[in-house]
């Protein structure tokens, strides 16, 4: 039987009521209620247009017609569990191997990026038979009791740090502890994770894994300095532990040149194991571990079943190919090299004018823009960052977010179908609204405002 739409302010109070609080809304203050959407843009309950920019979840644009096609033929015919033999589990698996380096060829499907890092975690403690894990200061890798343990994002705020969790500094150029200007930034904070290692050793622990996104993104959106992740491998392959690649948030071509982020760092590295999550299936749960024949036969060999109910079932997997054709056939690596480019010379520019503008970084649909109260000290501008999310949602109905360890980068993760004229748009808006703050007599250069 139809239901009558609730109003927006009774959903929301029912929704206080019946759910969470702690599972918090974007724009708490004032939330948006979406009813639909399409590409890249969402409408809310009076047909209102908003532009996604931060969606890195329905990837190849929200209610795409291939797969929501794909999805319901799959669902009229059989959803079974993936014990039954079914075609769509290989054939997925085999298009995944052909977009990832050759060793990376046994897959393991689940439903989450937090399952996906669970998995890789437990997959390194049989391989290695090691217990400690190295993370990147102000990393997230899931909500799951395991992964908060290894996300010093959030075990900050909870009971703190376990003792077979060690911490590298975060590979920032921009703030971090080597810069631009250092002549080797990737040798550096490589040696960071050496002398972490080493000291590791020292207590008598040993090294199980290290695990990093390919691209930081709740460290800030961060591109990885050349030739870190190749050292790094060398440092934990030497300790015996595996490197473990997040690509949750990076994978499926978001970085325009490579289909996985962790191929900007170039040809002499390949991680043990990646995981995958948030856009693989635009939307429907659909997460995986890749991983070696040697790390996989470690997992089997210990004689447990790895049983997973709705892990690669026949609608997930049919969905992950269509994702895989559409990117493809509307060539959206192309299209987010070409208009991630676009957007970053805009903002580059923006730069040139508004002081407030510390740092614009990115690689394909991946962009940051780093806001600080002055250039020199590079002191985080959270608060300006936060009322342009605020007015760019009020004023112009576009959703961007924030993130970093200072809440003070506004990123841009867009479904990949974004296009030259979004990113104008984007950045027309951006300029008016840094120019009225600082023109409202808001004195941005000294003071946060
Ligand atoms: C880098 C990274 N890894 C893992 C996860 C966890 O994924 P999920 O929320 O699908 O469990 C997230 C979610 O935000 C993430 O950003």
């Amino acid at each position: 039987m139809a239901q009558q739409r609730l109003s927006k302010e009774e959903t929301l109070d029912r929704r206080l009521k019946l759910i969470g609080q702690s599972c918090r809304l974007f724009y708490s203050d004032d939330p948006v209620k979406i009813l639909r959407a399409r590409g890249q843009y969402l409408f809310d309950e009076n047909g209102t247009r908003y532009l996604d920019c931060i969606s890195n979840v329905q990837h190849v644009g929200h209610c795409h017609p291939s797969i929501t096609k794909a999805a319901a033929a799959q669902m009229d015919l059989l959803n079974t569990n993936s014990r039954f033999l079914h075609d769509n589990i290989v054939r997925y698996a085999e298009r995944l191997a052909s977009t990832l380096p050759k060793k990376l060829c046994v897959f393991y499907f689940v439903n989450s990026g937090s399952e996906a890092n669970d998995l890789a975690l437990r997959l390194a403690r049989q391989y290695t038979q090691h217990e400690d894990v190295v993370v990147l200061d102000h990393a997230y890798h899931g909500h799951l009791t395991s992964l908060i343990d290894i996300s010093p994002y959030k075990f900050r705020k909870l009971t703190g740090q376990k003792e077979w969790v060690h911490v590298a500094p975060l590979p920032d150029t921009y703030r971090g502890r080597y810069r631009e200007n250092h002549p080797n930034p990737g040798q550096a904070y490589a040696d960071t994770v050496k002398d972490l290692i080493e000291e590791v050793h020292s207590r008598g622990r040993k090294i199980c894994a290290f695990f990093a996104e390919s691209l930081p993104s709740v460290g800030g959106q961060l591109i990885l300095p050349q030739g870190y992740s190749a050292k790094v491998a060398e440092y934990v392959h030497s300790a015996g532990g595996v490197f473990v690649a997040d690509e949750v948030q990076t994978g499926f071509g978001r970085v325009g040149s490579h289909f996985w982020a962790f191929q900007l760092q170039g040809e002499d590295f390949c991680p043990d194991i990646v995981t995958m999550g948030k856009p693989m299936g635009n939307g429907h749960p659909l997460a995986c571990v890749a991983t070696t024949v040697e790390i996989a036969g470690a997992f089997t060999a210990n004689g447990v079943e790895y049983f997973n109910t709705f892990g690669g079932n026949p609608v997930s997997c049919a969905i992950g190919l269509a994702v895989l054709d559409v990117i493809e056939e509307e060539d959206l690596r192309g299209n987010a090299l070409k208009v991630g480019a676009h957007l970053k010379d805009l903002l580059t520019e923006l730069q040139t004018r508004h002081q407030t503008i510390g740092d614009v970084r990115g690689v394909g649909l991946f962009v940051g823009l780093e806001l600080v109260q002055d250039r020199e000290q590079k002191t985080p501008a959270t608060k300006t960052a936060a009322l342009v999310v605020k007015r760019l949602k009020e004023e112009d109905r576009i959703c961007v977010s924030t993130d970093g360890p200072w809440e003070s980068v506004v990123k841009f993760k867009p479904p990949m179908c974004f296009s030259m004229d979004d990113a104008k748009v984007v950045a027309k808006c951006i300029d008016r609204i840094l120019t009225d703050i600082s023109a409202s007599g808001l004195r941005l250069g000294k003071e946060d405002i």
